[in-house]
């Protein structure tokens, strides 16, 4: 019999984790009262409005709430600090060796106009600076909002290539994927990737499978946030599998924004029973009222993940990251000495 694993001892890897997702309950309750915000002044009335409850209707629109509320947050610079410190304290804390924290900078620039190019230096900063405080190797990704304009989405986009000896490392498509196209956004991820940034698009979490398809031969991604559709359509599951197209699945998050119906339909085990290349993330760990712990052990106690392949997820995480070379192979030599694979 295996030993049952101690899931937050393990190193780890999360690819996807939102930063406007993450916020602290503490640290709203601190912003509002210094920026007078009138939110509900205390810590069950506002987790009402910006994390997910049982008894809400598990939807992408409830989910996707949240965030409206969570813009009304970002007042000065130092709010800005501040959260991405914490974001990537509160990774730290979960043993997460390496993170790749994506923000959303027309979000963040929203309540005070906020120019983009300083909104973006702003999370640069403290993620470099969180980073070499805890030891983690912290990589960002600017995301840009499929329910917002082309025309943002392409200043976002010129503002990270600027920022790609910074920290920055990637775009990713993101937002309202029931109701809103990713062809608008093809020139723009074509033009980012042609300046040296990475990509992922979130595709086939509340869309159907033909997006994950364009997301591999039109846009040309070798990532998919989430993509947990994938095996409704078997051409496109052949694809992903023959090209290596890495899945950023976060378990969790797919269950409260309606995706599965329970954590246990979950189709991860029967995309890895596919043979394709599943990771395991948090997405949004403040809306989830999460850790990656907590999905680690979702994974392996709910949807029969031995611990030997969770170890080899991870790893998989690791090799899938946005590193350069030299980093990538400094990591996964780290993470097989101390998983012991
Ligand atoms: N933004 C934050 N979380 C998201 C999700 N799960 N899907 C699409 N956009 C998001
Ligand atoms: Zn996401």
């Amino acid at each position: 019999m295996s030993v049952p694993l101690d899931y937050p001892a393990l190193p780890k890897v999360d690819l996807h984790r939102h930063l406007e997702g993450s916020l602290r309950l503490e640290t709203m309750l601190d912003i509002a009262r210094a920026h007078q915000i009138t939110i509900p002044a205390n810590i069950v009335h506002l987790s009402n409005l910006v994390q997910v409850q049982n008894g809400e209707p598990f939807t992408y629109q409830n989910f996707l709430a949240k965030f409206a509320t969570l813009r009304m947050f970002y007042r000065s610079p130092e709010v800005i600090h501040r959260v991405t410190m914490e974001a990537v304290e509160d990774a730290a804390r979960d043993n997460v060796r390496y993170l790749e924290l994506r923000f959303t900078p027309v979000a963040l620039s929203r309540a005070e106009r906020f120019p983009l190019a300083e909104v973006t230096d702003w999370v640069c900063e403290a993620a470099r600076q969180a980073g070499k405080k805890h030891g983690v190797i912290v990589h960002l990704i600017a995301s840009v909002n499929r329910h917002e304009s082309v025309e943002l989405a392409e200043q976002v986009a010129w503002t990270a290539a600027d920022h790609l000896d910074h920290g920055l490392v990637g775009l990713d498509l993101a937002g309202n994927e029931a109701e809103f196209p990713a062809a608008p956004f093809l020139g723009i991820f074509r033009e980012a990737r042609q300046a040296g940034l990475q990509a992922t698009v979130h595709a086939g979490e509340w869309g159907e499978p033909a997006n994950i398809r364009q997301a591999i031969e039109e846009f040309g991604v070798r990532r998919i946030g989430h993509g947990v559709r994938v095996l409704e359509d078997e051409y496109t599951t052949a694809l992903a599998r023959e090209r290596g197209v890495v899945f950023e699945v976060c378990v969790t998050s797919n269950y409260q924004s309606g995706v599965v119906d329970s954590l246990g339909a979950h189709p991860l085990p029967k995309m890895l029973n596919a043979g394709l290349n599943i990771t395991l993330n948090t997405d949004d760990p403040s809306i989830s009222q999460i850790t990656l712990s907590d999905e680690y052990r979702q994974a392996c106690e709910h949807l029969g993940l031995s611990p030997e392949a969770l170890k080899y997820r991870i790893l998989a995480a690791a090799q899938a990251g946005f590193l350069k070379d030299g980093e990538r192979s400094r990591l996964t030599a780290q993470l097989r000495k101390e998983l012991k694979i």
